[in-house]
């Protein structure tokens, strides 16, 4: 579904040469949910914007469902960590907002991206919510409007750019395992970045561990524990554990001094 090949990026920043990304190859099936994990500045919100062709890579190519990215697909979604909803509009209408954008697929017409809208978000628990200004609701519950919004168009990918991390731990737990149940429903494959290394191994099917500046894939790392998952209580705390640890090895490797000491990656 996504493939990288030799994908590279430098930056020609103010302070000289930036290189955020090198050799990436990564391929990722459809319907797989991958996880990415690294340092802070090590290139991973660069990958997303580089697969969601809000960047064009300086080296290698990147392609979606077959076609090279050149620009933003209607099929590809991003979520980031703030929800960033009009203060304006309803929570209804903000979920609407691609759909009246960017239009929706010719086969489906406004009334039935409504009927959608109405779904998704009773999918996340804010039926009755439908005509809530965003103030009025609490960080988890803009978050989960956010998502709904990036689910509109029934995308085939989606890209999360650590939508959790702002949101304290219960809801962090709940919303990862509210993201689970929706991807089992929608079969969608999700590419998500994020600092905390359990909810990388809880979420995964495979997590994806890049090195510090520049960005190499250092790891790619199989989680065959059985789903549903959760951050919380759970059957599988110790091959979670077990990952985690592993993982936190991997992250510990290097040492840059210019990058936040590994204790403040930890969730
Ligand atoms: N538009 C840009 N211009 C210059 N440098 C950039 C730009 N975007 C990102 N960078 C640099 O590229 C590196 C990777 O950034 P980023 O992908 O945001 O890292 P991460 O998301 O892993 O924290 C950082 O050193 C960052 O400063
Ligand atoms: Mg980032």
């Amino acid at each position: 579904m996504i493939r990288l090949d030799g994908v590279g990026q430098v930056f020609e920043g103010r302070e000289g040469r930036v290189v955020a990304l090198e050799e990436i190859d990564l391929h990722v099936k459809p319907n797989e949910f991958v996880t990415l994990i690294g340092r802070s500045g090590c290139g991973k919100s660069t990958l997303l914007r580089l697969i969601a062709g809000l960047l064009p890579p300086t080296s290698g190519a990147v392609s979606v469902a077959g076609e090279p990215v050149t620009r933003p697909r209607r099929d590809v979604s991003f979520m980031f960590q703030r929800p960033a909803l009009l203060p304006w509009r309803s929570v209804l209408s903000n979920v609407m907002l691609p759909v009246e954008i960017d239009g929706g697929d010719g086969d489906r017409g406004r009334a039935a991206y409504r009927d959608r809208a109405h779904d998704l978000l009773d999918l996340v628990g804010l039926k009755g919510f439908e005509r809530r200004l965003p103030y009025e609701l609490s960080g988890g519950m803009q978050q989960r409007v956010s998502l709904c919004r990036s689910l509109i168009r029934d995308p085939q990918v989606m890209l999360m750019d650590e939508p959790f991390s702002a949101l304290d731990a219960l809801t962090r737990t709940e919303l990862s395992e509210e993201l689970q149940r929706i991807k089992m429903e929608l079969a969608t494959t999700i590419v998500f970045v994020t600092h905390s290394i359990e909810e990388a191994v809880v979420l995964a099917d495979r997590v994806v561990v890049l090195t510090p500046r520049p960005g190499r894939l250092r790891e790619v790392v199989d989680i065959d524990i059985p789903r549903p998952r959760s951050l919380g209580q759970n059957a599988h705390l110790t091959e979670v554990a077990q990952i985690s640890g592993l993982l936190h090895g991997l992250l510990a490797e290097k040492s840059v001094d210019d990058l936040r000491p590994v204790d403040e990656v930890r969730p």
